[in-house]
């Protein structure tokens, strides 16, 4: 347990950290911030923060609109975070004075055709038989949501409660706010976890942390572009939308100053390669939904790498025989949502050296061929997706 400043007395161990976290994309520091606040000396240690997975996402804070058929312990993990967003956000911008892009305008899902919309109606149902706030749309109640839907979008549901973050914003003033507590951030790599000198080490190195830990972090494809609309206005829609169009999955994230975020290809593959098909599939998707996209500029195209885990779920808490090292990784498509829990949860066990229950769920040994069945994150110890009503993979989800 560590408790604010080292009562040590030797001068080396007074120069010796308490925490040092490997990784400063959001989840490194975050964790940083929660731990320099608690009066823990903390290092980090990145030689680019931010350029991870983060500096590509579109900052969906969707629990409800990425509640997925057999996904019931990693759902209620989201939307616990989520929940803390809204404090998390005012104290970031209470501690560094930042604008993060917070919105709150909620998530509309759409179905462009009736197969789309078959498809989306049994998500619906599911996410409805979880008790999540999802709302379905006549035609006319969805139009009236965002008149700037194609006439083709055939229905659609409203998730009040989903929100959205500008991950741009989010990082820089987390290194801010991890700094003014007392973080200090040290721009080398470490390429082995004996490099690092500290009473605990958190790894939040995303994909890297596959190397570090042997954890199965692998990485997944992201190709994602950016529209900005003509004139300096603000997009012609504020929901965040997503959906299917001719059964491609797409989501257009709408900021304030006039940026759409348009995305995602979801590819197992370890490159960042920006190929021509995906990006006509996602321009194709966006503009049959909202047909005034094609007016937009094309401002980047870009690929990033999520850190995915076999069962879609993040990596939280010591490695197997280390209780000195703390897993914060393998956040998949939710590093943005999951930041608040996940600084918090490790910040707590990093303070009291007593896991909350919210973390069991995501332990590094439930991979483990003798680690208890009932740990998955499916809860059921059966692999992820058996409790789906079909072979609906990964590839397949609304985004
Ligand atoms: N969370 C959005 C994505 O992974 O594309």
């Amino acid at each position: 347990m560590l408790t604010g400043r080292s009562p040590s007395t030797s001068s080396d161990d007074r120069a010796r950290p308490d925490v040092a976290v490997v990784g400063a994309g959001p989840i490194g520091l975050a964790v940083a911030w929660r731990c320099a606040a608690r009066g823990l000396r903390v290092v980090v240690h990145d030689p680019a923060s931010g350029s991870g997975a983060s500096a590509v996402a579109a900052g969906m804070l969707s629990p409800v609109a990425e509640a997925y058929f057999g996904e019931r312990q990693l759902t209620a993990l989201l939307l616990a975070s989520a929940a803390l967003w809204p404090t998390f956000a005012a104290e970031l911008t209470e501690a560094t004075g930042a604008e993060l892009g917070y919105r709150t305008d909620g998530t509309l899902m759409v179905g462009l055709t009736g197969d789309d919309l078959a498809e989306a109606r049994r998500l619906w149902a599911y996410q409805q038989e979880l008790g999540l706030p999802v709302t379905p749309l006549r035609p006319t109640e969805l139009r009236d949501h965002e008149p700037a839907l194609a006439p083709r979008v055939r229905g659609g549901a409203l998730a009040p409660t989903d929100h959205q973050v500008d991950p741009r914003l989010l990082v820089p003033a987390l290194r801010t706010a991890a700094r003014r507590a007392g973080a200090v951030l040290v721009p080398q790599p470490v390429r082995h976890l004996s490099e690092v000198d500290a009473r605990v080490t958190v790894v939040a190195a995303g994909c890297g942390a596959a190397a570090l830990t042997g954890l199965p972090v692998r990485p997944v494809k992201g190709q994602i572009l950016r529209l900005r609309a003509p004139g300096g206005v603000a997009p012609g829609f504020r929901h965040v939308i997503r959906g299917y169009a001719d059964g491609e999955p797409v989501y257009l994230v709408p900021r304030a100053d006039g940026e759409v975020v348009l995305g995602a290809t979801v590819e197992e593959r370890s490159d960042t390669t920006v190929t021509a098909g995906a990006v006509q599939r996602l321009l194709r998707a966006g503009v049959d939904l909202l047909p005034e996209l094609a007016e937009y500029d094309l401002v980047e195209a870009v690929a990033g790498l999520r850190p995915g885990t076999p069962d879609n779920a993040p990596i939280l808490g010591p490695l197997p025989g280390r209780p000195d090292v703390l897993a914060a990784t393998g956040h998949h498509r939710h590093g943005i949502v999951l930041t608040p829990v996940t600084a918090d949860l490790i910040a707590g066990l990093v303070t009291t050296g007593v896991p909350d229950p919210l973390l069991a769920p995501f332990r590094p040994d439930r991979f483990d061929s003798d680690a208890p069945a009932s740990v998955g994150a499916a809860g059921s110890g059966a692999p992820a997706g058996a409790d789906r009503p079909d072979s609906t993979m990964e590839e397949d989800r609304w985004s």
